[in-house]
This record gives C-alpha cells, structure tokens and sequence, in this order.
C-alpha cells in the first residue's frame, strides 16, 4: 500500500461515524451509547453538513445487516474465534465478548482502531477476550496474518466485513479476498458478510429516500470514492465475483430480518419500502470450495 491509498483509506473512515450515527435509532445493543460519545467527542462536525445525520433507509438497512449477519452467525456457533474486518464503531465486540469463550478480534485502518478501542474503554473497560488490531484490509497476506494473533491453531475463524468491500475498487477487493481466502485455508471456517452488492438495486433504494441520496452524496465528495462506480452492475455478477474468488456461497435474504428492526417504529418508517428495499439485499456466508 502506498501513501496515497492510506490517505484515500482513510477518508472512508468518516462514513464509520455516519453510520454510527444511524444506527442510534435502533435497539442495537451500545449503538446509542457510541453514537453519543462520537457527538459528544465532535468527530464529524466540520465534515458532515448540518441536518445530515439522519436517513431513515439508512438506518433500516444497517439495522438489517447487522441483524442479518448476526443470524447468520448463530449457524456457526462451534466457531468462538471471530475476525471483524473494518469495524469502524460496530458494538458487536462488546457485545459477543461477554461470553468467555469467544475471541473477538476487531480490526480497521490505525487511526479508526485507536478511537474505536479508547471508546469501547470508555464505555465497558478492558476485557481479556476483545482485542483491536490495526489492519488494512487490502494489505499483504503477511501482514494480514498477524492480525490474527489472538487465536488458537487448528480451531476455525468466523471473518466478518459489513460495509467495506462496497467502497473498494474491483483490485482492492480481490486482495480482500485473497487474504480472507488465506485465512481460511489455514484456520477453516466461514467469511460472513453482505458487501457483495449490485447498484442496480443500491440505485433503486437511493430513490426511495431523498436524505440518503444526501448522505451518500456527502460520502462519495468525501471519500472521492463512488459506491455506485464500484460495485456489480447486477446481483449475479456479484455472485459470479465471489464464486471467481474461489468461494463457496450460501446467501441469505435481509427480509429473514423485517420483524426484528426496531427502527421501522422508532423513525416511524413505512415497512412497505424497507420490505421492497431488502428484498434485494443479502448477507453471504463464503467458504473454500
Ligand atoms: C462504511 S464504514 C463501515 C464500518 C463498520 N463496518 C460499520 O458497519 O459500521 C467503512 C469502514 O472501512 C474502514 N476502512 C476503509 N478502508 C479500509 C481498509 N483498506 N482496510 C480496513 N478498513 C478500512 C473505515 O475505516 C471504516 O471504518
């Protein structure tokens, strides 16, 4: 990785803090608390134009991959050793840590992993079993490797990624893969994630919703980086990709989730667009073929 793609990666941590910011209106255990102390700490203030913070879409679909990938997750529950690429301000560290048997190692560029650890501090303390690596993603497989330092040989990984492959290039994407495809090969086990999406679809959605198209719209001036350039035209070439990749794919629907999103009641959303909207969303669990 040069020095220009560590800058470039590093404005796409800013849309960490927007979806934080969403996820506040959901029964997500901690996404309240973090979204208060990423208000109260000021982090996006100058980047984010007034008025901006709130898309009800938004917040419905994050809920929904969360929910999902989560459901997913309890599929696997043999498997206690747990990968999160990109974590940005996800809670779900602190939430599967709890239990004593699971190693929980979050990851995601140095700057975004230090805020996210002295957070997560602030609110529940150290805990033996929770760890924060800094790792880029798309980085060797050498160094890739040593974020997994925490864990134990032989015992399979459950790799997780929500909202990070969608803003990577179709080069820097196939890194991931190839990297998580190395973990795999030496730990077993599954990558769970619903970053394979089509714009088709992304599209479709951004019409439903006016502060969406905001919100992105800020994103991608930001970031300079377009969700809608870098991803599949249509959900099979996305399917077609990840097979590509050497992977095995079972995909699940986001609707699996509708009777689960707290949001709907809370930013009083009509479920009849977040129905249609996750209808075409879905989370994948990857293995080696
Ligand atoms: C849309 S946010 C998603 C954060 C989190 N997964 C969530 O769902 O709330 C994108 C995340 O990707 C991280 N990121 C960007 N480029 C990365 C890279 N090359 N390697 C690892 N993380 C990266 C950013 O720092 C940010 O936390």
């Amino acid at each position: 990785m040069n020095a220009q793609q560590a800058n470039d990666f590093d404005k796409i941590s800013l849309t960490a803090f927007m979806v934080s910011l969403a996820r506040q209106f959901t029964d997500i255990p901690y996404a309240q608390e973090l979204a208060q102390l990423v208000e109260a700490q000021r982090f996006v203030e100058q980047s984010l134009p007034q008025n901006q913070d709130k898309s009800v879409l938004l917040t419905a679909r994050v809920e929904a991959r969360y929910k999902a990938i989560n459901q997913v997750m309890a599929q696997y529950e043999e498997i206690t050793q747990v990968l999160e690429l990109a974590s940005g301000l996800l809670p779900r560290g602190m939430t599967l840590s709890y239990d004593s048997n699971i190693t929980f190692i979050e990851t995601d560029l140095p700057a975004m992993i230090r805020c996210k650890q002295q957070l997560v501090e602030q609110l529940i303390g150290e805990r033996p079993n929770l760890h924060f690596i800094e790792l880029d993603a798309t980085d060797s497989p050498n160094r890739f490797f040593k974020s997994t330092v925490h864990f134990q040989a032989g015992q399979p990984v459950m790799l997780l990624c929500e909202g990070l492959l969608t803003h990577l290039t179709l080069s820097e994407k196939q890194q991931v893969c190839a990297n998580v495809r190395e973990i795999l090969r030496t730990y077993g086990g599954v990558w769970i994630t619903p970053d394979f999406i089509d714009t088709a679809s992304f599209s479709r959605s951004l019409q439903n919703d006016p502060d969406l198209q905001k919100l992105i719209q800020t994103g991608t001036n930001f970031t300079g980086r377009s969700i809608v350039d870098n991803n599949f035209v249509t959900p099979n070439q996305a399917r077609q990709f990840a097979n590509e990749q050497g992977f095995g794919v079972v995909e699940y629907s986001m609707l699996n989730v509708i009777n689960e999103l707290s949001s709907l009641e809370i930013l009083g959303v009509d479920a009849e667009v977040v129905e249609k909207m996750l209808a075409t969303q879905s989370v994948f669990a990857l293995t080696l073929e």
